[in-house]
């Protein structure tokens, strides 16, 4: 209320040559009534009723549209989760805040307010603002609109050039920005304001690409701290998370500090899970060095580390201030790391990206050469996915639950190798043929479906023969999944492309019908 949007989204658009829209006014015009008038006279409810119906229609035009338009919309228009949701998977949503008294002073310059009727407007405001920070901080980015006009306008633009997905989780939202070559640049804007950076990275990563991280943090004032891990899963233990607390205490880390993962999945879940306890949790910044870590381990908000032989036994969810998946580094990802992280990508594009399984069908040499533009659209439409799915089931309550697709016997089929003769995308490739193999036997999966995947996987290098003997031992440890509910397995099924299921299975079924499976 009151920030200008109207204003700064006319200038926007002017400035972006594109069409504006301002709902408030877009309702007027349809009802033939002011907004004070629709409020008085209908309620406030009718009134979001009548706001929802405009936004949506809106924004199926605006996705239509030759060139998408600038959209203005009241404090109210985006208090439905599911509506905010879909304009942060459509669209790049920049709140425009300022403080309580400045808001205040605007609105009541400009005239009548239906919300600030009574007595004390600017508590009233206040109350408002905390009630909806949360919904609020769930954008690609917060502007304050209290700079100049210029400045806001030029704020917002820079927003929309980035083009970042946002991962909503209230006032933990975050974004997650997808280039080639641009970490570098971008990293000292997300640990501003820290006094203290702990630069946490593997020593191999380190070796090939932490000196321009390195360079840009030390360009922000901050006091650097630096931690090379030794690489590999074999060292993600509570001893390695030690190592960066003792860092952070001996460098004097406090709790401005911003913690900063530079590698793999390994390094971030390891950074996130120390960000997440050092003086009960400081920022963290993710840099991922390897296709999984880009277009899975990224979003999502969990960290952790093995404990013996549990796998992420103990963590924590823990989301980033900010994510950069630059490209660039995976040019120096070794090939079976790079491959095993397309597995991830084909599941992804199953789950909820038809375009993104076709992107992948048509250009298997250019994704095989990781030429720069394509791979950041793979992992930027990965990425969107998880964050679409994510945004929705924050703490794993049952919609994240189709991530899963392939993992089942994927999980059991790593096991049974002993976590090495395997690597977890070799193992997802598995489990995504056994998937697709039982939801044909139980009639869920149309057989070309399988197919398809089973060509575009092999053409991506990755396994899909499904041997007797590790299939048999699998099965056996089927039932040491993490999704199974009593004696029976929620097992993701794929319908169609973009199309998944999850139907409950008797584990004693599933470990009979995986037996069936092999070639
Ligand atoms: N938090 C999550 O949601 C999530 C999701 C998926 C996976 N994970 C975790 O991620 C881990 C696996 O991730 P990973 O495959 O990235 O493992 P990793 O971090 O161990 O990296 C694999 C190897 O590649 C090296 N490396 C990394 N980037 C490189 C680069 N750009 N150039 C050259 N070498 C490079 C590393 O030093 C390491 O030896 C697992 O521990 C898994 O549990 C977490
Ligand atoms: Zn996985």
């Amino acid at each position: 209320m009151a920030t200008g949007k109207s204003t700064v989204g006319a200038l926007v658009a002017q400035a972006a040559g594109r069409p504006f829209i301002d709902l408030d006014r877009a309702i007027e015009s349809e009802t033939g009534s002011s907004i004070e008038n629709l409020f008085a006279i209908r309620g406030e409810a009718a009134f979001r009723a009548l706001e929802r119906a405009c936004l949506e229609r809106t924004l199926s035009e605006a996705q239509r549209a030759a060139r998408a338009p600038v959209i203005a919309v009241g404090g109210g228009a985006l208090m439905a989760r599911d509506l905010r949701l879909r304009a942060l998977d459509e669209c790049v949503v920049v709140t425009l805040e300022g403080t309580p008294a400045e808001l205040t002073r605007r609105a009541l310059r400009q005239g009548t307010r239906p919300l600030l009727s009574g007595p004390n407007p600017e508590q009233r405001v206040s109350e408002l603002l905390a009630l909806r920070a949360p919904n609020y901080a769930e954008a690609q980015a917060r502007i304050s609109c209290e700079a100049a006009l210029e400045t806001v306008v030029a704020q917002v633009r820079e927003v929309w050039s980035r083009d970042e997905l946002a991962v909503a989780a209230a006032e933990a939202s975050y974004a997650v920005q997808t280039g080639l070559g641009f970490a570098s640049g971008r990293v000292g804007a997300l640990v501003a304001q820290s006094p203290v950076c702990v630069l946490v990275s593997d020593k191999t990563v380190s070796a090939l690409h932490a000196a321009p991280i390195e360079a840009a943090l030390h360009a922000c004032g901050a006091r650097l701290l630096r931690v090379d891990l030794e690489p590999g899963e074999a060292h993600k233990n509570i001893a390695s998370v030690e190592g960066i607390w003792h860092a952070a205490l001996e460098g004097g880390a406090d709790r401005q500090a911003t913690f900063v993962a530079l590698g793999g999945g390994v390094v971030s879940d390891m950074t996130g899970f120390a960000a997440a306890s050092w003086m009960r949790g400081v920022r963290w910044v993710s840099i991922p060095t390897t296709l999984l870590s880009m277009v899975d381990a990224s979003v999502g908000g969990k960290t952790g580390v093995d404990l013996a032989t549990a796998k992420n036994a103990v963590g924590a969810f823990w989301q980033p201030s900010g994510v950069l998946c630059d490209v660039h580094y995976l040019n120096t990802e070794p090939a079976r790391g790079f491959i095993s992280g397309l597995a991830e990508v084909v599941k992804t594009a199953l789950i909820g990206d038809p375009e993104l399984f076709t992107l992948l069908e048509n250009n298997v040499e250019r994704v095989a050469a990781r030429d720069g533009d394509l791979t950041a659209e793979l992992v930027r439409r990965s990425v969107r996915v998880k964050a679409r799915i994510v945004s929705f089931d924050q703490r794993e309550s049952g919609l994240r639950a189709v991530l899963n697709l392939g993992h089942t016997v994927g999980h059991a089929l790593e096991a049974q190798a002993g976590y090495s003769a395997l690597s977890h995308g070799e193992a997802v490739s598995l489990g995504l043929v056994a998937a697709l193999r039982l939801g044909e036997t139980l009639g869920h999966t149309p057989r070309d479906l399988s197919e398809r995947t089973l060509s575009l996987l092999r053409r991506l290098g990755l396994p899909t023969n499904l041997a007797a003997q590790p299939l048999a031992e699998a099965s056996a440890l089927l039932g040491h999944d993490k999704k199974r509910a009593g004696s029976s397995v929620k097992f993701v099924f794929a319908r169609g492309l973009g199309q998944v299921e999850t139907q409950s299975i008797a584990l004693s079924e599933l470990r009979t019908r995986v037996l069936t499976l092999a070639e």
